[in-house]
C-alpha cells in the first residue's frame, strides 16, 4: 500500500531534494513548511504548532512524518537559545507525540554537532555524545525527545550537508572563488560531506525496507573524508574557478562563537547494514550536485 508522507520544512535544503525524490515514488507526500511557495506546492505547516500538526496527520491520513525543519544557524543559535530550542528540542517531541498517537513513523535529521568532534576514528551511533555548542546541544535533546515518546522512529545523524539549494558551503565556495583572487579555508576541520540528494535518497530506501524493527539512530554522510580545504578546492576545481588562490588556514585564524568539531567522520556501517543503502565517495557526489547547479 504506497504511503503518505508528511515533508515538513520542505523549502529547505534536504526538504527541496524530498520533492525530487518524490516525484518518482509511488507515495502521496504533502509538503509543508512555514513560507508557503505557491509554484512549489507548499502548504503551511508550522512544527511548533501540535494542534494544526494533529489536524494535518489526521486530514491526510499520514503514516509517515519526515522533519526536515530545524534551527540551522549554527553561529546564531549561540545568542538565539530560545528559539534553537524550541525548533531543535521542543518540536521534535511535538511531532514524536502526534507520530504516536496514530503510530505512524517519524523519520528525524540530527547532527554530528551532538559529538564533540576530539575523536580519531569514525563516530559510531553508540559513541558518547558531548556537543560543544548550543545547536548540538538543542538537537541532542531533540533525538533523545523522539526516542523517549516512544513513537516508531529514525533518527538519521547526517553532517557537511549541501546542494543546489539553499544556503550552504558547496554554494558559497562557488560565490567566492567565481569572485576574489584568494581565499582562506580552515584545514583543521576533518569530516565528510553529505550530498543532500544522497540523503533524501536514503530515507526514500528506509521508508521502503521499514519493517517496524529497526527503530533507532543511523549515521549518514557519504563516503571519504576530507578538510574544510580539501572540500573547497574540489569544489573549484569541478566547477571552474580555479584561477583563485585557495590557501590552507587553521580554526583559530577565524572569529568564531562556536567551537566546531575538529573530527566529525560519521561510519555508515549500521545503515548500510539494516538498510542495504548505497553510500557514495563524496567527491563523485560533489560532482553530481555541481553538474546540477550548472544545468540550473
Ligand atoms: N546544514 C547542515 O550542514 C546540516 C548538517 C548536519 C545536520 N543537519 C540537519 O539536517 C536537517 C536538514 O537541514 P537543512 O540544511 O536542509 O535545513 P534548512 O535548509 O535550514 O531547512 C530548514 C527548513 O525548516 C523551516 N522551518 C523553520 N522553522 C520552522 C517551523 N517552525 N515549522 C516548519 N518549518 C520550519 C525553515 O524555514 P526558514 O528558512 O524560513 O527558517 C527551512 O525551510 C536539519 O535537521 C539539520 O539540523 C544539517
Amino acid at each position: 500500500m504506497a504511503n503518505r508522507i508528511l515533508i515538513t520544512g520542505a523549502n529547505g535544503q534536504l526538504g527541496n531534494e524530498m520533492r525530487i525524490i518524490a516525484k518518482s515514488s509511488d507515495d502521496s507526500y504533502i509538503f509543508t513548511d512555514v513560507v508557503q511557495i505557491d509554484d512549489h506546492a507548499t502548504r503551511y505547516l508550522d512544527i511548533t504548532d501540535i494542534a494544526a500538526l494533529r489536524r494535518m496527520v489526521a486530514d491526510e491520513e499520514i503514516n509517515i512524518i519526515i522533519n526536515c525543519a530545524a534551527y540551522t544557524n549554527v553561529d546564531k543559535a549561540e545568542c538565539d537559545t530560545a528559539r534553537a530550542t524550541l525548533l531543535n528540542s521542543t518540536a521534535p517531541s511535538t511531532l514524536a507525540t502526534v507520530a504516536r498517537e496514530v503510530d505512524a513513523l517519524l523519520v528525524h535529521i540530527s547532527t554530528d554537532y551532538v559529538f564533540d568532534g576530539q575523536g580519531n576514528k569514525p563516530y559510531i551511533e553508540d559513541d558518547r555524545t558531548a556537543p560543544t555548542s548550543i545547536y548540538g546541544g538543542t538537537k541532542l535533546a531533540g533525538e533523545k525527545g523522539v526516542i523517549n515518546s516512544g513513537c516508531r522512529h529514525i533518527i538519521i545523524r547526517t553532517a557537511w550537508l549541501y546542494s543546489e539549494f539553499g544556503r550552504n558551503f558547496c554554494k558559497t565556495m562557488i560565490n567566492l572563488t567565481s569572485s576574489k583572487p584568494q581565499i582562506r579555508v580552515v584545514d583543521d576541520q576533518i569530516g565528510t560531506p553529505t550530498y543532500a540528494r544522497d540523503l533524501a535518497r536514503t530515507i526514500e530506501a528506509i521508508v521502503k525496507h521499514y519493517d517496524g524493527s529497526q527503530d533507532g539512530i543511523y549515521h549518514y554522510s557519504n563516503e571519504g573524508i576530507c578538510s574544510w580545504y580539501d572540500f573547497a578546492r574540489a569544489i573549484a576545481e569541478l566547477y571552474g574557478t580555479t584561477e583563485c588562490e585557495i590557501l590552507p588556514c587553521t580554526s583559530d585564524e577565524f572569529a568564531s562563537v562556536v567551537k566546531r568539531p575538529a573530527y566529525s567522520v560519521l561510519d555508515k556501517s549500521k545503515i548500510r547494514r539494516t538498510f542495504g543503502v548505497d553510500v557514495p565517495h563524496w567527491r563523485e557526489s560533489l560532482e553530481e550536485c555541481i553538474t546540477n547547479i550548472k544545468s540550473r
